[in-house]
């Protein structure tokens, strides 16, 4: 199959990503910027990292592996391009081990309806496939990108790691961890970052990342932090020394760091591992740009109250329909640049009930007012589901996802 061989090397796929004409999208792990108002040309960026699309045929082999429909983020094209991720399903057919690998870079302390989108999947995954999975907390990389102390950015990592349990994650088969915590606990963590960090070299971390002669040295080794849970002998206490196959939800942004960690693998004696990518999530403004913790308007919180939620949508959501009712009823609306129904087409599983109002606005049967208050209904039970939930998560619950122990898996 093309999609297990990479293709370009993860320096020359990154360099031709940076050398974009300035009308083309921009995404790289820390900037996302589309100039059209339906957001990133996805398909072009399957093409530019060299991914695979997750096409029907995949799609339906995952639906006979698992013997149930896919989730609606895969149905739908929100999750849209993948790596080996044949190689996934041919494990969980046969029966033989493999493990889940997320994470977060903690850099806010409320986290905004985008950040669930990766970990919705995740557990939905780990529910379906029934395996281990561990979750990265990077506080040593926000510190080193953002404005944060390390004991702040400790700090938000816990805080964060309980809106993540909030999800729903077993206990019995998640592991949760601060780079800047576990370091000190997990000595193979660091044997295994300097192994990486012994197979690349400056020149091609700057050319998959942008990174220049003044930044500071701990960007440069980075990299190897978020590429060293793909390997299972980074855990021994769940893995022992076993190389075992790893599947990385994550959104697209993130894959830079995957095809390195994809390029040093086979080097390091493991499997690549596979990675199943997620489009974006629009900010209220538009899907130029993506929900950001740093911009209040742009974002739908999880802390936010059913008032904020209804204020914030009509207030900032941009809108696919005309100007005026008449010109509405007449032409109909836009669900492509909507982000009401974008927000919709995330939250609200019924497929039915979403064409139904796909049809109903394009024709102009259903006006601007009537999909946000949709959108308002359908969100604000989900948020205060999530704040219950999260109330839940104490400092105890939380001590037993990062306690170092095994995981139950078959
Ligand atoms: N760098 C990611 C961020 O800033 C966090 C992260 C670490 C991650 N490991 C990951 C995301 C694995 C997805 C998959 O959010």
């Amino acid at each position: 199959m093309g999609d297990s061989v990479d293709n370009n090397t993860a320096a020359e796929t990154a360099i031709d990503a940076l050398k974009l004409e300035e009308k083309d999208d921009f995404v790289d792990p820390w900037n996302v910027e589309s100039q059209s108002d339906t957001g990133i040309d996805y398909d072009k960026l399957i093409h530019r990292f060299g991914s695979t699309k997750l096409d029907d045929a995949i799609i339906q082999r995952f639906e006979q592996v698992i013997g149930k429909p896919v989730h609606h983020f895969i149905r739908r094209g929100i999750f849209f391009s993948h790596r080996d991720l044949h190689t996934i399903l041919r494990l969980k057919e046969e029966g033989k081990p493999f493990y889940l690998y997320t994470g977060r870079g903690p850099s806010s302390g409320s986290l905004h309806l985008g950040h669930l989108i990766p970990f919705l999947l995740t557990k939905w995954l780990q529910e379906t496939l029934n395996v281990p999975l561990v979750i990265q907390l990077t506080d040593d990389e926000k510190t080193l990108w953002k404005d944060l102390k390390i004991e702040e950015a400790m700090k938000l990592a816990r805080e964060n790691a309980k809106d993540i349990i909030a999800v729903g994650f077993d206990v019995n088969k998640t592991f949760i961890f601060s780079d800047l915590d576990f370091v000190g606990k997990c000595p193979a963590f660091y044997q295994n970052m300097i192994r990486i960090q012994k197979c690349v070299t400056f020149n091609q971390v700057k050319g998959i990342f942008g990174f220049g002669d003044s930044d500071p040295i701990g960007k440069i080794a980075f990299p190897a932090v978020q590429a060293a849970p793909a390997f299972s002998s980074t855990f021994p206490f769940i893995f022992g020394d076993k190389k075992m196959h790893c599947l990385i939800p994550c959104a697209i942004d993130q894959d830079p760091y995957f095809r390195m960690t994809r390029d040093v693998a086979p080097r390091l004696g493991f499997p690549k591992p596979a990675l199943i990518h997620s489009t974006f999530f629009p900010a209220l403004q538009g899907a130029k740009t993506k929900m950001s913790a740093s911009d209040n308007n742009s974002a739908v919180f999880l802390t936010d109250t059913p008032k904020q939620i209804k204020t914030k949508i009509n207030k900032h959501a941009f809108s696919g329909g005309q100007q005026t009712v008449e010109e509405h009823r007449a032409k109909g609306g836009n669900t492509n640049v909507d982000v009401s129904f974008q927000l919709l087409q995330f939250f609200l599983p019924d497929d039915d009930e979403l064409e139904r109002i796909r049809v109903a606005y394009t024709k102009g049967e259903m006006l601007s007012g009537e999909l946000k208050a949709k959108a308002i209904e359908t969100l604000q039970p989900i948020v205060a589901e999530h704040q219950a939930n999260r109330k839940l998560a104490t400092d105890d619950v939380l001590d037993q996802f990062m306690a170092l122990r095994q995981l139950k898996f078959d």
